[in-house]
């Protein structure tokens, strides 16, 4: 039997596939007498970055303390580094998106990686290759980090599992978007001093949201209290065991809050329909100078964008200077993704398990 390394018949790690692949190399070199095809060496295992989920607190400590290193590099007139060069980071996005894809382009840039941006509409996947083709592909590229993000749940990890480097999702269906966690997470501990013991309420499309899913992990793992506000048809039916409170009103959600996290309502990955009308979603859970009454008086704003205002956010608390920290979310997201590709990349230089 033959395998070639990582082929979509190979059902183990990148390391054992190579080593059979190896053997099936060598038999057929003895057999047919041709010279043999160098093998690349072995090269660790790489570290990938796909969930909050089971992430100690130390570990997401250790992403945050070096992103705030980043905060401060990224404010000076001198911001680029060479940490990463010679390095490639690829961003392949199977979805559309203009904030994340942008903040990884400019961290990799940042720390002196070559950066690519391989737009899906003019890639194969349109031609039908499928995820296993895509990644031996990108094998055949020596990259060091891809950065992905994919409409279906899981999708990052069969990648990851296939490839030989480093993987980021940048967000796979509703999942995860390990990434936003971490920057929403510095955002807060830098306005707060930290995270534990603070209420947060993340409120609208929990059901459609990978940035509902990691905050959650993250701000349990950190110690903080998370509640979810939404109507019952956009709350997913495992919220309990996510370990999160339940409301469904924005009044009683927002009670005494210090963190106000609003999501987007994602009207594409729904089918059927989910609210009655934009209208009455806004009516009762879009995010008012009114609503806000309940939360604390410095309860802070937040929201990942992109916004949908009139929707689930009102302009006036959106762009309120004193309690919307929106564009700090955008800014520390460089910063975060900075960190993850440095801690990444070096752990992987550094190990070899
Ligand atoms: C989020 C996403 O893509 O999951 N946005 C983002 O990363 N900036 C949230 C959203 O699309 O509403």
């Amino acid at each position: 039997m033959k395998f070639a390394p990582g082929s979509s018949a190979c059902k183990f790690n990148d390391r054992s596939c190579r080593t059979i692949a190896g053997r099936a190399r060598r038999t057929y070199s003895r057999d047919m007498t041709v010279a043999p095809v160098p093998t690349a060496p072995l090269r660790p295992v790489p570290r990938h970055l796909l969930a909050i989920e089971a992430m100690p607190a130390a570990e997401i400590t250790r992403f945050l303390n070096l992103a705030q290193r980043y905060v401060d590099q990224n404010r000076s007139p001198d911001k680029k580094r060479d940490l990463l060069h010679g390095k490639t980071l690829v961003n392949l996005f199977f979805e559309n998106s203009t904030r994340t894809r942008t903040s990884f382009e400019l961290a990799g840039k940042r720390l002196g990686a070559d950066v690519i941006n391989m737009a899906v509409a003019v890639s194969s996947i349109k031609k039908g290759e499928t995820l296993i083709d895509t990644a031996m592909t990108l094998n055949a590229m020596h990259l060091d980090v891809l950065v992905v993000r994919h409409p279906e749940s899981g999708a990052v990890k069969l990648l990851a599992d296939k490839v030989n480097c480093v993987v980021i999702n940048a967000g796979d269906g509703h999942h995860e978007h390990p990434t936003q966690a971490l920057l929403d997470g510095l955002t807060i501990r830098l306005r707060r001093g930290h995270l534990d013991g603070l209420k947060v309420a993340i409120c609208g499309d929990i059901l459609h949201s990978r940035v509902a899913r990691s905050n959650i992990h993250l701000l349990n793992a950190m110690g903080a209290h998370v509640r979810v506000v939404a109507p019952p048809t956009l709350l997913p039916a495992d919220i309990a065991r996510l370990g999160a409170e339940v409301h469904h009103r924005m009044e009683s959600g927002l009670a005494d809050v210090d963190i106000v996290m609003m999501l987007r309502l994602q009207t594409e990955r729904m089918s059927g329909q989910y609210v009655p009308s934009i209208r009455e979603y806004f009516h009762f859970f879009g995010l008012t100078r009114e609503k806000l009454k309940a939360a604390r008086p410095d309860a802070l704003i937040m929201h990942p964008g992109p916004m949908n205002r009139g929707v689930e956010i009102d302009s006036e608390v959106a762009d309120d200077i004193k309690r919307s920290v929106i564009l700090d979310q955008v800014e520390l997201g460089v910063a975060v993704r900075m960190a993850c590709l440095d801690l990444l990349t070096r752990d992987t230089n550094s190990t070899t398990g």
